[in-house]
């Protein structure tokens, strides 16, 4: 899937229309519309080609696009060289003309060049799509990288998509405020980073991990919709959908219900979508946490493939065949590019015991001799008629299918299905498409920490499905929470709730999290103290820009959609940060580095 257009086009556009200062013209402004006409234009040395003795031609590459210059001269240039190009636009003769480009039926003829600034050869080719380097030479030169029109572009449309979500936000009534970076922690979940105060010695600041205890005091202090495209900072472990430094499309409003929230969000998201692929009118359906369990085995399905998994606990409830007989039985037709082998079905049975089950089953239903429909499978000797011809009717499976069961408790039975699910539908099937998806009711807590403790699903501000307040404390597990999640292919782009706003019911959130009194009172006294100043009912959501951006422009990881990205182990390898500072300086925050400081 791809963006509509090769460059943002909003901004192109405007470029197009303003050239200033040593350019008459942009690249792609050099079109058949001003044949005759006298142009300067100004930019990188794409490539340079000799034609005989006296003519040479040059791809010069600006941010709009291409245009091609020929200079009655042969002189020494290359690639990536700055220059400036004075000339005439003329057609280009018959047969020679370029339909990929704005410029493609001209050139610009007995032109006149200056070199702005030479530049060393440069450790991969710009225009060269497809031979990339390794990403750490990229990302070592990532200022020669995001000269590549794939990067020009994402950059580009990101920025396309910030513009229309303010926009859509803005049409709403939604404020932009920004809120501190220099802050105190949160307790959403992920390690913080920290900054050490240099005027109090000993003490230290948190960057926001999000804005969202910062955007709940908005509400108290009455702007009633704000939104924030938030830098956030987490101190995790990195992978392709994640980075130390992200961005938040940040939204909260009071006296909102969560249908509200969902449908500002569904609507940005939509403007966004359109902005950056011309796609309008998708689909947003939604589906509750506990049924996105049953039926994919994730809470952030990808449902632009249908091979939902199926309970079959009752079938053989009962029939002593053991590895059946459990309180779980899941089971889905597999995702197949062709036959599956004995020995991939063996590695399917491997990775289902490292994902943590027990074992995989696997069914391949055959025609029998008779016609009637049969399975081979290990187990096979153990099955009933009416056992295949149930799974056969209750999946829909047919003559060639394979189908995997995995069996044990239900949480753990779905969490390895889901996964196979996944990834055997990315390797074995075209995926194309964006497919949104609202996730709804998710539970409050998700599992016992060591202590015993529930932990927040979400974040402790959300509040709990009034319905089960009194579960609370009796069970607070089966607590269902006014949460929700976007999801889109398969990826968590978002999550929110309607919020605690009351001093009492917080408090009771906090116990049962396990935090007391004095630790709530100690880390966010300030939030619980608003509160009781009049706090109107309210709630939001934040969904990651990158993530958006990235499968917006049809990209694998964030990385490709941030100018200046961290390594997975969290280097710049631009800049070389992190780095060791002066001692002194550590001296002036109070602080010295121990003999040998540990690496996480
Ligand atoms: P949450 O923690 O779910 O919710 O974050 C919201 C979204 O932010 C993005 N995201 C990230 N993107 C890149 N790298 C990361 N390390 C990273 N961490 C999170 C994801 C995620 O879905 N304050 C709440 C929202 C709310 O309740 O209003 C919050 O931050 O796309």
């Amino acid at each position: 899937m791809q963006p509509a257009s090769t460059f943002g086009r909003d901004s192109v556009q405007c470029l197009l229309a303003n050239p200033k200062g040593l350019r008459s013209h942009y690249a792609s402004a050099v079109t058949d519309e001003i044949i005759g006409q006298d142009v300067s234009v100004c930019g990188w040395i794409g490539s340079v080609r000799e034609h005989g003795e006296h003519l040479t031609f040059i791809d010069l590459r600006d941010s709009t696009g291409v245009v091609q210059c020929v200079i009655s001269d042969r002189i020494e240039l290359h690639p990536e060289w700055v220059i400036r190009v004075v000339g005439r636009v003329s057609k280009r003769p018959g047969g020679t003309e370029n339909p990929t480009l704005a410029s493609g039926q001209v050139e610009i003829s007995d032109a006149s060049l200056e070199v702005l600034s030479k530049a060393n050869a440069v450790p991969f080719s710009v225009s060269d799509q497809k031979d990339l380097p390794d990403e750490s030479v990229r990302l070592r030169y990532r200022f020669v990288d995001l000269r590549r029109a794939r990067l020009q572009r994402n950059i580009r449309t990101r920025a396309q998509i910030n513009k229309a979500i303010r926009r859509s936000l803005e049409s709403f009534g939604f404020l932009e405020i920004e809120t501190p970076m220099l802050w105190t922690p949160t307790p959403e979940g992920a390690r913080e980073f920290s900054v050490p105060s240099r005027l109090q010695p000993g003490n230290f600041y948190v960057l926001p991990q999000s804005p969202q205890i910062a955007k709940q005091l908005l509400m108290v202090s009455g702007f009633d919709r704000y939104y924030q495209i938030a830098r956030c900072m987490r101190d995790e472990d990195l992978r392709s959908d994640r980075q130390f430094e992200f961005t938040q499309l940040d939204l909260e409003a009071s006296f909102v219900t969560q249908e509200d929230v969902r449908e500002f969000i569904t609507q940005a998201v939509s403007d966004a979508t359109q902005a950056a692929t011309g796609q309008s009118n998708l689909a947003f359906p939604s589906i509750t946490h506990s049924e996105a369990i049953a039926r994919y085995g994730s809470d952030k399905p990808d449902i632009r493939f249908g091979h939902e998994i199926f309970e079959l606990s009752d079938l053989f409830a009962g029939s002593g065949i053991r590895a059946l007989d459990q309180p779980s039985v899941g089971a889905f037709i597999a995702p197949a590019k062709g036959e599956f082998s004995r020995s991939k079905l063996d590695q399917l049975v491997d990775r289902a015991k490292a994902l943590g089950a027990a074992g995989l089953l696997w069914f391949r239903i055959k025609q029998g001799t008779d016609g009637s429909l049969e399975v081979d499978s290990p187990i096979a000797k153990f099955l009933k008629n009416e056992h295949v011809a149930e799974i056969v009717t209750r999946l829909g499976a047919k003559t060639g299918d394979v189908v995997l069961a995995v069996s044990g408790e239900f949480k753990a039975t779905r969490s390895v299905l889901g996964t196979l699910r996944t990834e055997l539908a990315r390797a074995n099937l075209n995926l194309e498409g964006l497919q949104y998806l609202w996730v709804i009711d998710f539970p409050m807590f998700e599992g016992l920490d060591d202590a015993g403790n529930p932990i927040a699903a979400h974040h402790p501000f959300t509040m709990p499905n009034e319905d089960d307040f009194e579960l609370m404390v009796s069970d607070p597990l089966a607590v269902r929470a006014q949460s929700y999640d976007l999801v889109l292919n398969g990826w968590e782009l978002g999550s929110g709730s309607i919020r605690i706003h009351d001093p009492k019911i917080q408090s009771d959130v906090f116990k049962a999290l396990g935090i007391s009194d004095e630790v709530a009172n100690q880390r966010f006294g300030f939030l619980l103290d608003a509160f009781g100043f009049g706090a109107p009912p309210h709630g939001g959501f934040a969904f990651g820009i990158d993530r958006l951006a990235a499968l917006l422009c049809g990209e694998d990881t964030i990385r490709e959609v941030i100018a200046f990205p961290k390594t997975q182990s969290g280097l710049d390898l631009m800049t070389g940060a992190p780095k060791q500072i002066a001692r002194d300086t550590l001296q002036s925050y109070g602080l010295a580095i121990s003999e040998s400081p540990k690496k996480a």
